[in-house]
C-alpha cells in the first residue's frame, strides 16, 4: 500500500504575516493519520514555518535546491544540507515554472535530485507537457523523456526514495484541471516505464497529480488507482481548502 502524500506548493506568496496566519490555520486542522501532509514555502519562510509547525503532522520541503549538498561559493543558491538543517524533509525538482519559465534543463534537475538524496532530502521530481505538446500528441513521449533522464543518469534505485509529480503545465494556474481519465493514463504509464525497469520500486513509488487540484475535484483524482495523492498550488493557500484536499486524499 502506499501512503498517499497531499503537498502544498506555496510558490512565490506569503510575507512573514500572511504565513503566520497559514500557519495558525494548519494548526487548527486535523489530518487524516494515513495521509502524509507535507508544505513547500518560499526559502524565506522555511524556518517560520518550520518552527511554526513544529512537533505537528505535517512535514515542511523547499521548492528548489542548489545543485550540490555542500555548502560552497555559489551565490543565491541553497544546499540541500542547509535546507536539511533548517529542518526540510523534501524538496521540488524540476517544476515546469523553473524548467520553463527559468531555463532548467534536465541536466540540472538530476543534480539537484542527486544533491537532494545525498543530504537527506526526499526529492519530489516534477514531470508534464506543455499545451502544445499535448495536442501534438506527444504528452507520454515528454513526460517520459522526463522521466528517463533521471533513471538513466542515476538510476531506477534512486526512485526508491523519491516521488514523481505529474503536473501538466496547461493544467497549472489555469484552473484546467486533467480529467481524472486524462491523468491515470501518464500516471499509469509513468509507473509501467518505472516498472520496466524495477518492478518493485514501481509500485511503492508514489506518483503525485497537480495541476489546479481543489478540494471538488480531488476526491475524484485520488480515488484513481495510480494516483497517490496532490501537488496543490493555489489551493494550499488556503488552510480549509488545503485540508479538504488532504482529507479527500484519505478516503
Ligand atoms: P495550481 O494548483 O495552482 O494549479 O498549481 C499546481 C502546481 O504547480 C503545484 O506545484
Amino acid at each position: 500500500m502506499r501512503r498517499p502524500l497531499v503537498a502544498g506548493n506555496w510558490k512565490m506568496h506569503g510575507t512573514r504575516a500572511s504565513v503566520a496566519e497559514l500557519i495558525e490555520e494548519l494548526r487548527q486542522l486535523e489530518f487524516p493519520a494515513e495521509v502524509e501532509v507535507a508544505v513547500f514555502p518560499g526559502s524565506l519562510h522555511i524556518a517560520q514555518v518550520v518552527a511554526g509547525l513544529a512537533a505537528g503532522a505535517v512535514k515542511v520541503g523547499a521548492q528548489n535546491c542548489a545543485v550540490q549538498a555542500e555548502q560552497g561559493a555559489l551565490t543565491g543558491e541553497l544546499a540541500t544540507s542547509q535546507l536539511v538543517d533548517a529542518g526540510c524533509e523534501l524538496v521540488l525538482v524540476g517544476h515546469s515554472e523553473r524548467r520553463l519559465i527559468l531555463g532548467e534543463s534536465d541536466e540540472a534537475v538530476i543534480r539537484k535530485f542527486a544533491a537532494a538524496q545525498v543530504a537527506g532530502l526526499v526529492p519530489v521530481l516534477c514531470l508534464g507537457e506543455t499545451r502544445e505538446q499535448r495536442e501534438a500528441g506527444a504528452t507520454l513521449d515528454v513526460v517520459g523523456a522526463q522521466l528517463a533522464a533521471v533513471i538513466d543518469a542515476l538510476g531506477v534505485e534512486s526512485l526508491a526514495k523519491a516521488v514523481v509529480a505529474y503536473e501538466p503545465v496547461w493544467a497549472i494556474g489555469t484552473g484546467l484541471t486533467a480529467t481524472p481519465e486524462q491523468a491515470q493514463q501518464v500516471h499509469a504509464a509513468i509507473r509501467a516505464q518505472v516498472a520496466q525497469a524495477d518492478a518493485e520500486v514501481a509500485s511503492g513509488l508514489r506518483i503525485l497529480y497537480g495541476g489546479s487540484v481543489k478540494a471538488a475535484s480531488a476526491a475524484e483524482l485520488f480515488g484513481m488507482q495510480d494516483i497517490d495523492g496532490g501537488l496543490v498550488g493555489g489551493a494550499s493557500l488556503n488552510a480549509d481548502e488545503f485540508g479538504a484536499i488532504c482529507r479527500a486524499a484519505g478516503n
